[in-house]
């Protein structure tokens, strides 16, 4: 049997783990007989490496989101038997292809929302690591995938240890889900500690290697709090039973508790590559490229609950998961806005949750809304980021 896959994001990190991936996949044909074809990649600038990687796998089509890049793409690649094509358009054409079974969705932010919508009409199967989509447009994205016959798998470590441990017993048993954390690079700081949090101290995460933004996510603890919202979303599990633990090994990747007390943990070398490969083989387990987990080689495992005095992002997540509507696509907005401006050296570490925070305050919920009212507070959070920072003294926030 031959997959067919299109990979959105093939240039970052997790794209990059992905073709790792089916390269293994595909040499060892461990996977019972089965082929992974890469019938489409797509970057937003990165040229030389979406080149290269089209010459590699021989997709039929490869994008440049960033339509600036469409020329040197084309010089790069032009002879090749491809179809170029570019502009964030292009990532909805690729998704609706016929030829196209499984969808990875490795962008990064909310510019992968409408691509997978777009797959989820068509009833893709979705494998889903670009999460953003999911907490701005979680009922949505949901109700459109059941509509019309399609699956979402998460790749997220976290969200797939839970979709993993739930197949431990039905629904109505479990109890909660209990989402782990390392804690990031900052997990000891103090409220004190984290006002001179420097951009090198907030990209130095102690485990994962992943892109800026998320390693950023990670160091507010805003990455937890998007997942809560996901996990939510992917599970329809209200928040109430949606735990987080701090677990700075990052091998317990997350847990459900059923209702006898029974607590079923997915365990696992922190490696994205195992999450990948579970979304591309489910429901099949084939032997693959992740580093095997020595237990008896890892010492002591810990769990602590998180520090919310310090991290005030985790407890904003649980808050708008709960408020729902319109509010986490102002949260996700304000925080994509803020983490670009504090990756830019624009503003301090502690001004993105403060940025977040006003945004939310100010913002007036809309329930049940459309995607265009979704659209519309995520472009007004925005806006309403970059204008506070341009503010003469802007109270908090200062230029670091
Ligand atoms: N990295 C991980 O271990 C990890 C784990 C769990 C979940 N995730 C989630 O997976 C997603 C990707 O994370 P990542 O760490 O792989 O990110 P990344 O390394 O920054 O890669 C992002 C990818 O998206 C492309 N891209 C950037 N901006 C875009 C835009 N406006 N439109 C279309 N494509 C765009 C990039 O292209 P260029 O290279 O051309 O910029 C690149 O291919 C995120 O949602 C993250 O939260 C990541």
């Amino acid at each position: 049997m031959v997959k067919h896959i299109a990979i959105l994001g093939s240039t970052g990190s997790i794209g990059k783990n992905a073709l790792r991936v089916i390269d293994a996949l595909n040499s060892s044909l461990v996977a019972r007989g089965t082929r992974y074809e890469i019938v489409a990649l797509s970057a937003h600038s990165s040229v030389k490496q979406l080149a290269e990687q089209a010459r590699r796998y021989k997709p039929k089509f490869v994008a440049i989101t960033n339509a600036d890049y469409v020329e040197p793409l084309r010089s790069a690649v032009g002879d090749l038997d491809a179809e170029i094509l570019a502009g964030p358009d292009s990532l909805i054409e690729i998704v609706q292809l016929e030829s196209v079974d499984i969808v990875l969705t490795a962008i990064v932010g909310a510019a992968g929302l409408g691509a997978v919508l777009a797959a989820a009409k068509k009833g893709k199967q979705l494998a889903i690591a670009n999460k953003e989509p999911l907490v701005i447009a979680g009922e949505l994205l949901t109700k459109t995938v059941k509509e019309n016959g399609g699956t979402i798998l998460p790749v997220d470590s976290e969200h797939s240890a839970i979709f993993q441990a739930m197949r431990a017993g039905s629904r109505q048993e479990i109890s909660k889900i209990i989402l782990t954390s390392s804690g990031g690079p900052l997990r000891k700081m103090s409220v004190e500690d984290i006002q001179n949090v420097t951009l090198e101290e907030a990209l130095a995460h102690p485990v994962w290697d992943m892109g800026p933004k998320i390693t950023v996510d990670s160091a507010t603890m805003m990455n937890k709090a998007l997942e809560v919202i996901e996990a939510h979303w992917l599970f329809d599990m209200p928040v109430e039973m949606i735990e987080v633990l701090i677990h700075p090994e990052s091998i317990v990747h997350s847990l459900v508790e059923f209702v006898d007390g029974s607590v079923i943990a997915q365990l696992g070398m922190p490696d994205m590559c195992l999450p990948i490969q579970y979304a591309l083989t489910y429901p099949e387990r084939v032997a693959g490229i992740a580093e095997h987990l020595r237990l008896d080689e890892m010492g002591k495992l810990t769990f602590e609950k998180p520090n919310l005095e310090t991290f005030r992002a985790m407890g904003l997540g649980f808050e708008v998961a709960r408020t729902g509507g319109t509010a986490a696509a102002v949260f996700n907005a304000a925080n994509e806005a803020a983490v670009e401006e504090f990756l830019a050296g624009k503003i301090k570490f502690v001004s993105i949750v403060e940025l977040i925070e006003r945004c939310l305050n100010k913002h007036n919920v809309k329930t049940n809304p459309a995607l265009e009212e979704l659209l519309e507070a995520d472009a007004w959070a925005r806006r309403e980021v970059h204008k506070n920072i341009s503010l003469p003294n802007g109270s908090q926030v200062r230029k670091c």
